[in-house]
């Protein structure tokens, strides 16, 4: 199963990409994951990108296409992947065409979870996220383990620096101007599934696990 997750920042693509992760035993390749842990080592790559990231702005394609092209001609991505968080331009989008073509595969389906900006707002404030193996928590919606750890790996969660408001409304106008036409590209292609993400988590899920055929 190749699948591609679209959405607004806060939409639940990384809450989600975990659960599909588990059903088709795939990887879960999440672009932000990537840079964040390389902002964490203190890499080139993370140096540059940690410029874009703090003020809400995409890292250049130049530099995102080359990771995702790199990570995808890994040998667990053979019966598929999630992809979260990319593309988010529709010169990505060209690209990641281009490089599935070269592989001689197409994606199966573009889940695009929509989420009103109001309720996006909200959820920010109260996301945690681990910097370990990346898990999304919420403290309210869905709490980590006692003691603020992960419940995945045992490492503590944080908030994210990109999660201060003033950030996330800049990140939101960027989803909108430039990764809300993929809306658009993936529907003349007919791979374009929506699924409203604005219910609980495990209702989000249900709809997920429906547009996906039922699993
Ligand atoms: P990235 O890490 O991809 O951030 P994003 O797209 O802004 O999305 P988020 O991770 O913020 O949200 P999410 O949809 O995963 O939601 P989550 O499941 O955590 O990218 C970060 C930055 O890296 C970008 O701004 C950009 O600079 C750069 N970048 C990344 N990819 C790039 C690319 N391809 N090109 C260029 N630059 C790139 O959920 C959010 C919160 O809500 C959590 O607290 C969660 O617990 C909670 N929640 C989830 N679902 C629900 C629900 N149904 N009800 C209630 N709460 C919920
Ligand atoms: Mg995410």
């Amino acid at each position: 199963m190749k699948v591609v997750l679209l959405g607004a920042p806060g939409s639940g693509k990384g809450t989600q990409a975990v659960n599909i992760s588990e059903w088709y035993k795939i990887p879960h390749i999440s672009t932000g994951d990537i840079f964040r842990s390389n902002i964490k080592n203190g890499t080139e790559l993370g140096k540059k990108a940690k410029e874009y990231i703090d003020k809400g702005l995409l890292v250049p394609d130049e530099v995102t296409i080359d990771i995702v092209s790199d990570r995808l001609k890994q040998s667990d991505c053979e019966k598929g992947f999630i992809l979260d968080g990319f593309p988010r331009t529709v010169y990505q989008a060209e690209k990641l065409d281009e490089i599935l073509n070269e592989m001689g595969a197409t994606l199966d389906v573009v889940l695009n979870i929509e989420v009103p900006d109001s309720e996006i707002i909200t959820r920010m404030g109260g996301r945690r996220v681990c910097t370990k193996c990346g898990m999304s928590y919420h403290v309210v919606f869905n709490p980590p383990a006692e003691g603020n750890v992960c419940k995945n790996c045992g490492e503590v969660v944080i908030q994210r620096e990109d999660d201060r408001e003033e950030t996330v409304l800049q990140r939101l106008s960027t989803y909108h101007k430039q990764t809300e036409p993929l809306i658009e590209y993936y529907e003349k292609d007919n791979k374009l599934v929506t699924v409203e993400g604005q219910d609980n988590i495990d209702d989000t899920t249900s709809c997920v696990k429906k547009a996906l055929g039922g699993m």
